[in-house]
C-alpha cells in the first residue's frame, strides 16, 4: 500500500518570512502521514526556519537540490549531511530546471541520489520528458533511460527510500498538464522500468508522482490513477490556501 503524497515545490520564491508565515497557516489542517504525505520544498535560506515552524506537525520540509560531497572546497554547493542534521530529510534531485539552466547530467544526478541516501536523505527524483533518444544507436524511450541512469547501482534497500515524480518538460509551468492518461502512462513506464532493475516487489513499493501545471481543477482526475501516487506541485503550491485544497482534494 503505497501512501499518497502530495509535494509543493517552491522554486526561488519566498523569502523566510513568508515561508515561515505560509507553514503556520497550514501546519495544523493537515491529514496525518500514515493516510496522506504532506511536504514542501523550498530555498536553502529558508529550509532551517520551516522547518522549525513546521515542528509537530506532519509536514515534511525538503530541499530543492543538494551536492554529492558533504564537504569541500565547493562554492556555493550544499551537504547532504549538513542538510540532514539540519533535520531535512527529502531532497528533489533532477529537476528539469538544474538539467536544463545549471547542466545537470544523469551521471551527476546519479552520484547525487546516492549520496543523498548514505546521508540519510531520501531523494524525490525528477524525470523529465521530451522524445525519444539513442543509446548505442538504439531508440530508447527517454524515460527510461533517464530511470536507468539516475538510479543506476542502487541496493535494493535505497531504492526503497527513492520517490520518482514524472515530470513532462512542456507541462512545467506552462498551464498545460499532461491529460491523467498520458501522466499516468509515464508512470507506468518508470515504474516497470524500476522493475526491469530491481524487480517487482521493489518497483510496486517505489512511490511515482505527477508533476506539471497541477492545479484544484486536475488533481482528482490526475490522483484518480492507479499509477500515480502523488503530485509535486510548483505554481499553485505557493498559496497556502490553494495548497490546502489539492491536499484535501
Ligand atoms: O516540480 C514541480 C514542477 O516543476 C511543476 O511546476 O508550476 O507546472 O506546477 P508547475
Amino acid at each position: 500500500m503505497r501512501v499518497p503524497i502530495i509535494a509543493g515545490n517552491w522554486k526561488m520564491h519566498k523569502d523566510v518570512q513568508e515561508a515561515v508565515s505560509f507553514i503556520k497557516q497550514v501546519k495544523n489542517q493537515l491529514p496525518p502521514a500514515d493516510q496522506i504525505e504532506t511536504a514542501i520544498a523550498g530555498p536553502t535560506l529558508c529550509l532551517v526556519p520551516m522547518v522549525k515552524a513546521a515542528e509537530e506537525s506532519p509536514l515534511k520540509i525538503m530541499a530543492e537540490n543538494c551536492y554529492y560531497k558533504n564537504e569541500g572546497a565547493y562554492t556555493g554547493e550544499t551537504s547532504p549531511y549538513a542538510l540532514y542534521q539540519a533535520g531535512i530529510h527529502h531532497v528533489i534531485l533532477g529537476h528539469s530546471e538544474r538539467r536544463t539552466y545549471f547542466n545537470e547530467t544523469d551521471e551527476l544526478i546519479n552520484k547525487k541520489v546516492k549520496a543523498a541516501l548514505t546521508n540519510g536523505l531520501c531523494p524525490i527524483v525528477c524525470c523529465d520528458d521530451t522524445m525519444g533518444r539513442r543509446i548505442a544507436g538504439k531508440k530508447v524511450h527517454w524515460v527510461v533511460s533517464r530511470i536507468l541512469a539516475d538510479l543506476h547501482g542502487l541496493t535494493n534497500n535505497e531504492i526503497c527510500h527513492v520517490t520518482v515524480a514524472y515530470e513532462p518538460s512542456w507541462a512545467i509551468g506552462t498551464g498545460e498538464s499532461a491529460d491523467p492518461d498520458q501522466a499516468a502512462e509515464g508512470c507506468y513506464l518508470i515504474r516497470q522500468t524500476i522493475s526491469d532493475m530491481y524487480g517487482d516487489e521493489v518497483a510496486n513499493n517505489v512511490r511515482i508522482l505527477y508533476g506539471g501545471s497541477v492545479t484544484t481543477s486536475n488533481i482528482n482526475a490526475l490522483m484518480a490513477k492507479n499509477d500515480i501516487d502523488g503530485v509535486l506541485v510548483g505554481a499553485a503550491s505557493l498559496n497556502p490556501e490553494t495548497f490546502l485544497q489539492l491536499v484535501h482534494h
